[in-house]
């Protein structure tokens, strides 16, 4: 089955095909998907009578595309508009649970929504909240210090002008409050070289990751799907930006079939890995894909199957503390 591109609405649900192709095996039970967003996923496990679909999004606008599934889809949809890194509060205890599935990032409606001024574009007032946020990007570039500035523009945004950039922040700020667009200005006349992608993606980047807390969400909505997902569930993963990959990477790989332990020590229960991963390599989109959506180009699905129930996730939080400590700065502004 060749699930469809819904060209009239210009929505484009990411490697579709290629995550059906991977959950449907396991069809006939409860799917969540965790980031409903246009319900594009969620629309088409709903396509199969057999299942149910739990819906989450933080971005309280998508309950208007939700409400038109728990119409269509009555007694098989629910929908929450909720974090993902809180998925064990929402007490599925749905024994039938089969997969657990993540589509990070954001959709084309909310990258063009002025309001959300997630888009280097975008006008005013900066903001980038996509909903339950505690802070905006308005607090961090008017409060945040030079020092904790520049670490989140190199560490979550991997700007290589992230001082230079934070120094000439601190001195705008002195005169007036920065709009957006002072933001675009200040990086165009720090970064002067030709570059191929826009020269504010990473800094704009590295503000959408700590805005939305996008460290901890992934971190704490991989190890809390873990503990719902039964044994024989698939986890899948589509990515976008290398920071979110890589904690994808390892959280699969580290505790998965792939990773080599020692002929010569005892298994400890510990040790046991708890994953059998189902593809080595990520799955990326299609030419065709990416000419029809070239925003999918980035994207990367990784999948694994649950093979074991227990496991402490200490080496996982540690791996990543530092990326967790620099997401802490959000908490003093
Ligand atoms: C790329 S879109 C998903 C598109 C969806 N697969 C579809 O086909 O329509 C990502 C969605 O995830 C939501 N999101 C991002 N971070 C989230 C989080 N931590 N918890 C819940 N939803 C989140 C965004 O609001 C956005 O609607």
């Amino acid at each position: 089955m060749n699930a469809t591109i819904n060209l009239e609405k210009k929505h484009f649900p990411v490697l579709l095909d290629e995550l059906i192709s991977i959950i449907s095996p396991l069809y006939g039970g409860t799917f969540i998907d965790c980031t409903f967003g246009q319900g594009g996923y969620s629309r088409e496990i709903l396509s199969n009578k057999n299942n149910k679909v739990v819906a989450l999004d933080r971005d309280p606008e998508t309950l208007i595309e939700a409400k038109k599934l728990l119409k269509k889809f009555k007694g098989r949809f629910r929908f929450e508009n909720e974090k993902f890194s809180n998925i064990n509060a929402l007490k599925i205890s749905d024994q039938n649970l089969k997969a657990i599935i993540f589509d990070l990032g954001y959709s084309t409606s909310q990258i063009n929504d002025s309001k959300k001024g997630l888009s280097f574009n975008s006008k005013g007032k900066l903001n980038m909240r996509l909903g339950k946020n505690l802070i905006s990007a308005d607090d961090v570039i008017n409060k945040l210090s030079y020092e904790k500035l520049n670490k989140v523009f190199k560490f979550f945004g991997d700007e290589q002008k992230s001082k230079i950039i934070a120094r000439n922040i601190i001195k705008k700020r002195l005169k007036k409050k920065i709009l957006s667009e002072d933001l675009v200005n200040i990086i165009e006349s720090v970064k002067k070289k030709y570059s191929k992608t826009n020269k504010s993606t990473k800094v704009y980047q590295s503000l959408r990751i700590l805005v939305n807390n996008e460290v901890s969400e992934l971190i704490f909505g991989l190890i809390n799907s873990f503990k719902l997902l039964p044994v024989g569930g698939i986890l899948a993963v589509v990515t976008f930006h290398s920071l979110e990959d890589r904690i994808v990477k390892f959280f699969f790989k580290n505790y998965s079939d792939e990773k080599k332990s020692s002929r010569y020590l005892p298994e400890l229960k510990e040790n046991k890995k708890i994953f059998k991963v189902i593809n080595k390599k990520p799955i990326t989109p299609s030419s065709q894909e990416i000419k029809l959506n070239p925003s999918s180009r980035s994207a990367k699905l990784r999948c694994v199957q649950k093979i074991y129930n227990h496991k402490n996730f200490d080496e996982f939080l540690k791996k990543f503390e530092y990326l967790l400590k620099i997401e802490e700065f959000a908490d003093q502004l």
